[in-house]
């Protein structure tokens, strides 16, 4: 049955890959999206005249905007993907990070609530409001610790992490004191199509084509575990269709790289299709660490994998291979990107960086 869903960040790079697939499933999406610098309508372009796509700039924090949304659209489940999403930005700006994070997603829960606490009996037993998270509200681990499960404890290190820690459990707290069916996932780190250039793969990518440094924090040998995007997606999917309310399922893709690992990758599948006589990897170099950089994720998925029959479709090496080719024939998204205030980041971020090698 299609139903209607209000996506909150349907710009960003997650947001709109979910978009894009509840299109082709026949759901009716409303995107409510600020459109930050990470926000790029650009990623639902093909959506441009599409009657059963709206979409609204507007904050999850705007109570009047909001509620008028629900009221208009009554929508069978709300996802809120809206977030700051950045650890480097959080660690220079971490205020920006609560006020959409913590307060943004208090603001989006009271009012959804208020709205959802006066549907019909039926309605309101079929509504979801499922939250998107991130592993790394479980904090760091070393080589060998387990990986996070649903009931590791919350010990986060960044201000993103934080924020995105309080917002978990302001979705939760919702659930327990008024009844909300919540739904909260938490997955590992993304990769794919339409991710903004100041993340890991993108930002190698496109610095290596330029021929400019490859900016490997500290040593390179920090570990996260990598999942394709539309993966990410089918199983928030998955989650919103099947997933016991109340409940957190956790989504990772049995993909553990260290930094370096994946910076040579990219070089390689660079050398292979865009060939240079110099080689992409001597662009390498190791610059001051990130400040409180945690060292290891991982995700352990059996909870979603036994009890709503989850799998990655992509693996890694496939995966990233298609994601390079995908930066390589999209020249008109990339360089819509890179505007000035990209470049202004870049200089934030990077010009106080020593170079160790
Ligand atoms: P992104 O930064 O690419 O996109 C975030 C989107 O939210 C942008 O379109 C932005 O304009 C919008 N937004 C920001 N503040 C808003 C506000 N106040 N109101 C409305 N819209 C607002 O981020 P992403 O990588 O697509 O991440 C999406 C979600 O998934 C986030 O909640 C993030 O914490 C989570 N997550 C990301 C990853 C990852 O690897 N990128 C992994 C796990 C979980
Ligand atoms: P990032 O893509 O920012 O995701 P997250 O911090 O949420 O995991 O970074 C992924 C890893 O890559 C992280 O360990 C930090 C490292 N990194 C670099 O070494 N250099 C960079 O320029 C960036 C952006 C990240």
């Amino acid at each position: 049955m299609p139903k209607t869903l209000l996506v909150t960040g349907g710009a960003g790079f997650i947001g709109s890959c979910f978009v894009l697939q509840a299109r082709q499933r026949g759901d009716r999406v409303i995107t409510l999206d600020k459109l930050t610098y990470a926000g790029n309508p650009d990623n639902l372009a093909s959506q441009a005249h599409d009657p059963d796509h709206i979409f609204v700039q507007g904050d999850i924090g705007n109570a009047e905007l909001v509620r008028w949304l629900l009221l208009r659209y009554a929508p069978d489940a709300v996802l809120n993907f809206a977030a700051e999403s950045h650890v480097d930005r959080s660690i220079l700006d971490p205020e920006a990070f609560v006020r959409t994070n913590v307060l943004g997603t208090s603001t989006l829960l009271r009012v959804v609530t208020n709205w959802w606490a006066d549907l019909p009996e039926s309605r309101k037993a079929s509504f979801r409001f499922l939250h998107v998270s991130t592993d790394e509200v479980f904090g760091a681990l070393q080589p060998g610790d387990p990986a996070f499960t649903e009931t590791t404890p919350y010990s986060p290190n960044s201000p993103y992490s934080a924020s995105k820690a309080g917002s978990d459990h302001l979705v939760r707290a919702f659930h327990e004191t008024y009844g909300l069916p919540i739904l909260i996932t938490n997955c590992s780190n993304n990769y794919g199509p339409r991710q903004f250039p100041e993340k890991l793969i993108p930002l190698m990518l496109l610095n290596a084509l330029e021929g400019k440094p490859l900016p490997v924090y500290g040593s390179g040998s920090n570990i996260r575990d990598w999942l394709h995007v539309e993966d990410h997606c089918a199983a928030i999917a998955l989650v919103l269709e099947k997933g016991r309310v109340g409940e957190s399922y956790n989504i990772g893709g049995h993909s553990e790289r260290t930094n370096l690992e994946v910076v040579r990758t990219i070089c390689a599948f660079l050398q292979e299709e865009v060939p240079s006589s110099r080689q992409y990897a001597d662009l390498i170099s190791f610059v001051t660490d990130r400040p409180g950089h945690d060292f290891r994720y991982a995700i352990d998925c059996s909870k979603i994998e036994r009890e709503l029959g989850w799998k990655p479709a992509h693996s890694f090496a496939t995966g990233l291979q298609d994601t390079v080719r995908w930066y390589l024939a999209n020249g008109r998204w990339v360089e819509n990107v890179r505007s000035g205030a990209y470049r202004e980041w870049l200089d934030r971020n990077y010009s106080s960086r020593t170079t160790m090698g």
